[in-house]
């Protein structure tokens, strides 16, 4: 076990950018860096690299973690094993102890298994090979199914004696306790009898990719009523069978060798035509294909063969296993076995040398494969027509690379004679969707919560007429927007200069700039006069109000600059004081006028986008509200910081 103290230093060391740096092309983008993801095909970046958090994120593929997670993920490196890694790169030197009683005790409870399993094996295949009911029964079964001792003996099969306990008080005998061969499956309990789970069943051994035993497969003789053809080992702290394939352990050098891999259903077929010499095979025994074994196959070749039974269960899982196989980026191919023969008995019947050119004959791309299979069912139906060609879209679309993609496309076009274009227009249709619904799941995870929090908020009550800061706004502009304030700005060279501007060119450039609009209708065109008055350069703004042709303008302006508002927030207090020494304090009451106008706005922008958020149920509704209020809610602290630092003053 590496100590604490070296992991720590290890991550200490590791800097993000640089161990991913290694394997992506990243190029610096303000406080991140970004690049082309290495876990899924992307034209434009979607990877980043936060330095400062030590994390890797694709927001293409969701991937992420740290520098460990990612080399164990990049390099398929174990735990310890990317820690050496990085121990190296930063030259830091690994101190190891004995593991503690706990991690001991795990590893303890793997070997343990290991070892029974092995032991079980051995036994098993003694038993076929040596013992007169093995022989009787176990051995002649396989030979009657065609298999030569050879075989048998490569793929280490076996026999369990129909015996209820012989097994079990063998191993216990040999010093493995009861508990073990329980945990093991290989053995049951019952009223504190322990017995043989497999007995009188043949038995297949299942390894992992460095020959070791992990687990069995054990199937009846002569089929009987309620019992199952096959019982399989339980998942254990070391057979998981979703990880498992079997036969990969005898395939791989073949598979890597013909650049290909036969997938088939049984435990039978990988045996029978590994007998025909046709040894990149394997199966997956008892599970539906899965991801992990996908990738575990990707290891030694971007090909798959899948070699199905022509029944209706065969076809199915064809399909979807298709689906998946070409999604994680590997190609496909497809061979559909006549009625009534599956690998097995199809390499029985046939010599080798036709059991090759059968393989070789019958392997057709999915297109082909699906195109056939539905042709029958649709005939000259259209609407059946095209539904036939959306399924083989839907399949395309999942394919990764753009290339083969296309490549498809072409093939299929010509297939079921339809332009390219419209299958690609279907096609990119999909892809969009898939990639729409995938970006939204994820910006919906990450927002939920964000949206949770503005909800509950109590700012959803309503906000309260911003008239009162409308008023003061324009009485500001038309009493001192011809005096003029001082700003202390920085010139070209950095330097603190003095800068002078009229009140009116402060204040009516801010709102213009911010688009603000005034919601007193009054208010808005007094604005707009003003505004044209500094055009005109008519600057006593005073005066002309007070003596406006226009009525109802002018008793307005008297309003607004003569009627000390009663404030009814709690503005009122810090206001009367400042109405008291507005003059000498010009500066700073504009100042002050201004944000608080700006806050209020924008607190009725906020309320306005919240209810918007509240009563939609469109996704990209949500988003952009979420978005928005987020902005929003960044200009408001900073108006309030601007307010406060000039109230206080
Ligand atoms: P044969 O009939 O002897 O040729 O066996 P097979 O291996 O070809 O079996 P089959 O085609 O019926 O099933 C394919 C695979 O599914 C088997 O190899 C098993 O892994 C699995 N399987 C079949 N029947 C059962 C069962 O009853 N229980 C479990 N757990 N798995 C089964
Ligand atoms: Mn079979």
């Amino acid at each position: 076990m590496i100590t604490k103290e070296t992991i720590n230093l290890i991550f200490d060391s590791a800097k993000i950018e640089e161990v991913v740096g290694e394997f992506v092309n990243l190029k610096k983008r303000g406080a991140n860096f970004t690049g082309l993801c290495p876990f899924h095909d992307e034209k434009t970046p979607s990877f980043s690299v936060s330095a400062s958090k030590g994390i890797y994120k694709c927001f293409g593929c969701g991937k992420g973690g740290n520098a460990v997670n990612f080399l164990m993920e990049h390099e398929n490196y174990s735990y310890p094993e990317a820690l050496k890694y990085l121990a190296k790169k930063y030259n830091i030197e690994v101190e190891e102890t004995e593991p503690d009683p706990e991690e001991q005790q795990s590893i303890d409870e793997k070997e343990a298994l290991f070892n029974i399993t092995a032991f079980a094996q051995k036994y098993f295949n003694e038993v076929l090979l040596d013992s007169e009911e093995g022989k009787a029964i176990g051995l002649s079964y396989f030979k009657e199914r065609g298999y030569t001792v050879d075989i048998l003996k490569k793929f280490g099969l076996g026999y369990c004696l129909n015996k209820w306990d012989d097994f079990s008080r063998h191993a216990m005998k040999n010093g493995y306790d009861k508990e073990l061969l329980i945990e093991s499956s290989l053995s049951k309990s019952k009223d504190g009898s322990t017995y043989d789970t497999f007995r009188g069943r043949v038995i297949f051994p299942i390894h992992n990719l460095s020959g070791r035993v992990l687990g069995f497969g054990a199937r009846i003789i002569k089929s009987e009523k309620n019992k199952p053809k096959y019982l399989n080992t339980a998942e254990s702290n070391i057979y998981q069978k979703s990880k498992a394939l079997y036969g990969l352990y005898f395939a791989k050098s073949a598979i890597v060798k013909e650049d290909n891999c036969f997938l088939v259903e049984g435990y039978t077929d990988v045996i029978s035509l590994h007998q025909a010499g046709i040894e990149n095979v394997i199966s997956s025994s008892g599970t539906s294909l899965t991801i992990e074994q996908i990738r575990l196959i990707r290891r030694y070749t971007n090909n798959i063969t899948l070699l199905f039974d022509s029944d209706a269960a065969g076809v199915k899982a064809a399909f979807r296993s298709i689906d998946m196989v070409l999604e994680e980026g590997l190609n496909v191919k497809i061979i559909l076995f006549p009625e009534e023969e599956d690998p097995d008995s199809y390499a029985q019947k046939h010599r080798p040398a036709e059991t090759k050119n059968f393989l070789q004959k019958n392997a057709v791309d999915f297109i082909t494969f699906k195109a056939r299979l539905l042709y029958d069912e649709t005939k000259d139906d259209p609407i059946k027509k095209a539904s036939l060609i959306k399924e083989i879209a839907n399949t395309i679309s999942l394919i990764p690379d753009p290339i083969i993609r296309t490549l498809y496309v072409q093939k299929c076009a010509g297939l079921v004679s339809i332009e390219e274009k419209i299958l690609f227009m279907e096609i990119n249709k999909l892809r969009r969707k898939k990639s729409k619904d995938k970006a939204i799941t994820e910006i919906k995870e990450e927002q939920e919560s964000e949206l949770e929090e503005i909800l509950s908020e109590k700012q959803l009550k309503p906000v309260e007429s911003s008239d009162y800061q409308e008023k003061e706004l324009l009485r500001a502009l038309i009493q001192y927007g011809n005096e003029e304030i001082s700003f202390v700005v920085k010139d070209e060279n950095d330097k603190d200069v003095e800068k002078i501007v009229k009140v009116m060119d402060f204040l009516i450039d801010e709102i213009l700039i911010d688009e603000i609009e005034f919601e007193n209708k009054s208010c808005q065109s007094v604005f707009e006069e003003i505004v044209d008055l500094r055009e005109k350069n008519a600057f006593d703004f005073e005066q002309h109000f007070l003596h406006h042709t226009n009525e109802e303008k002018k008793k307005f302006a008297i309003d607004i600059t003569t009627t000390p508002y009663t404030v009814s927030d709690n503005w009122e207090k810090v206001h009367s004081i400042f109405i008291l020494r507005e003059k000498d304090n010009i500066k700073q009451n504009v100042e002050r006028i201004l944000y608080s106008f700006k806050l209020k706005k924008l607190e009725k922008i906020l309320a306005d986008n919240q209810e918007t958020l509240k009563n939609t149920s469109d996704i990209e509704e949500t988003m952009n509200c979420v978005a928005k209020d987020n902005k929003l809610k960044k200009i408001r602290t900073l108006i309030a910081k601007k307010l406060s630092r000039v109230v206080t003053k």
